[in-house]
């Protein structure tokens, strides 16, 4: 007797620190890298643990004759999909790694990731719902906080994390390590590349602790911003010479949510704020490199497009982004630019830019093919 209530204290131990766990890990952006993927190591070792001390029940159902109630078969194709996303998990986890598991290079998709510890946040939570109505008499009120609590899962993978990645983000680089790599042989003729940053166009504190609710770049010691950082990524691979796209008017709020409503508001009213002169006339392709904004192309490209002769060059463009790929960012530049051809290159998730160097290198010799 004391043996299983041991057991049961155990168990019951394993499943609140694999719900603390899981949780903790949504807050990578306070965490870090090393840390969230040490807690990851822990989460799989408690989901290890918790099957092993279920294992006479998983041994009792899959000997089981008799059919199971509706409520049993849902909450058992629940615990399936749970596993299977926890094993996926597992493998996405190992391909994203940069600490742990640098050696293993398959699914690295950061966005797959989020995706699958969402489905298993979410899957976890009405897998653990599942037990308390078994247990419970009014099994109506369980359903509704078991509903209630899926919805918060997706809310919080879905929409929380992204939130808190690009409000609270200061991730610290190396520069040279970052922008210094393989040089390629370009065959888009001669170039210039052209980009746009948050940075440069913000009037930012001398002090970076000062500013509240940023998503900043600390490259040694130095702020930059994500497409500077990647604009001289592949400046060091070409060989170009690279224009930044400089507001002459009013800058945006140093406040990153302010920045949002005030592009948000440019969006609308598609305004062309003013910007310093960039000459791409003597040039036969031009790679623009810029940030997608509300899910397209942030107003001052739009004014550099249509100030700027492109017609019959080509224009290569290489998007950033906080999980929406492209967005409507290729249409939009068409539009802007009808004569033009627009070659999408890629689109890179913000938090993979300062390890993109030699993909974008890969990337940009097969565009340009
Ligand atoms: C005003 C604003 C709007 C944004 N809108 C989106 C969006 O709609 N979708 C998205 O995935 N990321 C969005 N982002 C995130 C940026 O695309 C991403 O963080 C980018 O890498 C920032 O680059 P920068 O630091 O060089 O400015 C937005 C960022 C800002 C500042």
């Amino acid at each position: 007797m004391k043996e299983r209530s041991k057991k049961r204290t155990i168990g019951i131990v394993v499943d609140i620190l694999m719900y603390g766990l899981l949780l903790t890990q949504m807050l990578y952006v306070f965490t870090g890298n090393n840390i969230h993927e040490i807690l990851g190591m822990a989460f799989m070792l408690c989901t290890v643990t918790h099957i092993v001390l279920k294992r006479k029940w998983i041994a009792a159902v899959l000997k089981r004759e008799n059919k199971p109630s509706k409520a049993r078969r849902f909450s058992e194709i629940i615990i399936v999909l749970l596993l299977l996303a926890i094993l996926a998990l597992a493998l996405s986890s190992m391909g994203v790694s940069r600490f742990l598991f640098p050696w293993f290079t398959y699914i690295s998709s950061p966005a797959l990731h989020r995706y699958l510890a969402t489905a298993v946040l979410t899957l976890g939570v009405i897998h653990g719902g599942m037990h308390g109505y078994f247990r419970a008499k009014k099994k109506k009120k369980v359903v509704v906080l078991i509903v209630l609590g899926a919805i918060a899962a997706l809310a919080i993978g879905l929409a929380l994390v992204p939130y808190l990645n690009r409000h609270f983000k200061t991730v610290k680089v190396e520069y040279s390590t970052m922008v210094t790599g393989r040089k390629i042989d370009w065959k888009g003729g001669t170039t210039k590349l052209v980009y746009f940053t948050r940075m440069g166009n913000t009037d930012f504190e001398a002090d970076v602790d000062a500013v509240s609710g940023a998503s900043l770049l600390l490259a040694d010691g130095k702020l930059m911003g994500s497409n500077e950082l990647l604009a001289d990524m592949i400046t060091d691979a070409i060989g170009c010479e690279q224009i930044p796209i400089t507001l002459t008017g009013q800058k945006y709020s140093s406040s990153y949510s302010s920045t949002v409503v005030e592009a948000g508001k440019e969006l609308r009213e598609q305004a062309r704020p003013g910007i310093l002169p960039v000459d791409v006339s003597d040039c036969e392709s031009v790679i623009l490199v810029l940030p997608l904004w509300w899910g397209s192309i942030p107003m001052p490209v739009a004014t550099f497009l249509e100030q700027s002769d492109l017609s019959g060059k080509k224009l290569y463009v290489v998007v950033t982004q906080g999980s929406a790929g492209y967005g409507s960012t290729i249409e939009d530049i068409r539009k802007l630019v009808p004569d033009t051809e627009v070659i999408p290159v890629t689109s890179i998730y913000c938090d993979d830019i300062p390890y993109v160097r030699e993909k974008i290198a890969d990337l940009l010799e097969q565009a340009a093919k």
